[in-house]
């Protein structure tokens, strides 16, 4: 039976992180049938499982990687310090290396340009995911984000491994030959991204005959998440198959019936933003929570203040959904540009044709809609319009955003205090009062 929290006045914290218990507060709709003990008359019951992955322990709550440049070592770090699985995004970091970019930046028609771009941003990983791993002083995990659409999708896999990364995070296509490229690592956690059952049987499958299973699986929900979407379409975004009511227990009887259950945690993505929905997800089967807006908006990402500031103050009404040059659909705040983008982008479309090289000359993406002339799919150049994002140009940029609301509204708070709220469900101090 689930039945609202009855109110109590205080909330105790055994230590700070990690937390196995909490003391409920009537802020959340919780589970009176699982209420196991009573201390003091207040109420406390076990609510939150922790996250076991690959033999460590981590808070149950995981920062998805967010590109370009928007989840460095800077925010992966101090989430891994706080006991949870930071995600570096792989894609194009010289851009936050000052020394990489006047290595690069002018680069244009040079026949090595590539090369030298390419070698610059594994350099540039490299240096991020020291970062992260010094920061985070041994608590929690790193992971690195990798997009399998990228060309550099393998050169960036090797360097990840070589690099140090606890955990290999692919998603924006089905990555069936991770096994094999990641073969001289088993230590490191090997953790697709999906967005619905089929998906999982299909890669789970594939995996099982290469002899390596997902060491998790991030279920992103494409009717919610920011960023690339794991849908066929715009349209097939509102597909019921992708409800995490869905799709949880659709998995979770695919491992039971293949003698998989309890081997593979499942982390969900998308629209997630207190404790309460933690709960609810994990009563689902769900090990964790993966989110990407809300950390976005902290003070330890690595973008410009004003892109928190454009993901904080968006509205429901500017949140909108278009196709990327990657062929994916994507969820982006309607910025200045965007808005232009969309206006015009059917003629755009009607005059794509095949370019004679790519406009950062690095060709980031394997099959890209502007260099490859594929007026089926978006017509702009991704790395461009992120790379004004990440610098707070809020005219240029595209502001990639999930649909959901923010657990701040539009204050930037650090990634302890959005911890504390999804674990604890303690709101910052300056915060509650004005809420009173
Ligand atoms: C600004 C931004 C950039 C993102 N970039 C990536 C990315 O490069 N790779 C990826 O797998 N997911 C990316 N995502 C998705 C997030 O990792 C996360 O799964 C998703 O945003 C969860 O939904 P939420 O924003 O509602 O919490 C991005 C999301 C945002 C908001
Ligand atoms: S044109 Fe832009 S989006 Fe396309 S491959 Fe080149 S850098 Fe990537």
């Amino acid at each position: 039976m689930h039945l609202a929290c009855p109110r109590c006045t205080s909330l105790a914290v055994f230590g700070r992180l990690p937390l196995f218990w909490y003391m409920m507060d009537n802020r959340f709709s919780c589970n009176v049938d699982d209420v196991s003990t009573s201390v003091s008359g207040l109420r406390t019951q076990p609510v939150l499982r922790m996250l076991q992955l690959k033999g460590r322990t981590l808070i149950p709550v995981v920062q998805g990687g967010m590109g370009v440049g928007i989840s460095a070592g800077g925010l992966a770090g101090a989430v891994a310090r706080a006991g949870g699985l930071g995600t570096i995004s792989s894609v194009d970091l010289r851009r936050l290396h000052p020394d990489l970019m006047q290595r690069t930046g002018h680069l244009d028609k040079e026949p090595d340009a590539r090369e030298i771009i390419e070698a610059a941003n594994l350099e540039a990983l490299d240096r991020e995911i020291v970062r992260a791993k010094k920061l985070a002083q041994g608590k929690g995990m790193v992971a690195v984000n990798i997009m399998k659409a990228l060309s550099q999708y393998q050169g960036y896999v090797q360097q990840a491994l070589v690099s140090g990364a606890d955990a290999l995070v692919v998603g924006a296509g089905l990555p069936l030959d991770l096994p094999e490229l990641a073969r001289d690592f088993p230590n490191t956690a090997l953790i697709p991204i999906l967005s619905d059952a089929r998906g999982v049987q299909l890669l789970v499958r594939k995996w099982e005959k290469r002899g390596r299973l997902p060491d998790a699986i991030v279920i992103e929900h494409p009717r919610l998440a920011g960023g690339h979407l794991g849908a066929a379409n715009v349209a097939d975004l509102q597909d019921l198959r992708f409800n995490f009511e869905v799709v949880l227990p659709q998995v979770l009887a695919f491992f039971q019936a293949h003698g998989l259950e309890g081997k593979i945690p499942l982390i969900v993505a998308g629209g997630i933003s207190c404790h309460a929905d933690i709960v609810r997800l994990q009563a689902l089967g769900a090990s964790a929570v993966q989110m990407g807006t809300a950390f976005a908006v902290t003070r330890e990402c690595d973008a410009a203040p004003a892109f928190k500031r454009v993901l904080a103050q968006a509205k429901p009404k500017d949140i909108v959904e278009f196709v990327s040059v990657s062929g994916l659909p994507a969820r982006a705040v309607r910025t200045p540009w965007l808005n232009k983008y969309l206006r015009i982008e059917p003629k755009l479309k009607a005059a794509a044709h095949l370019k004679k090289k790519c406009n950062m000359s690095f060709d980031c993406l394997a099959h890209c809609g502007l260099r490859d002339g594929d007026g089926s799919i978006g017509q702009f150049c991704i790395d461009q319009q992120l790379g004004h994002a990440l610098d707070g140009d809020v005219h240029k940029g595209l502001f990639f955003r999930g649909a959901g609301t923010l657990p701040f509204g539009e204050e930037i708070r650090s990634v302890q205090e959005l911890l504390d709220w999804m674990l604890v469900g303690t709101k910052p101090q300056v915060l509650e009062e004005v809420l009173l």
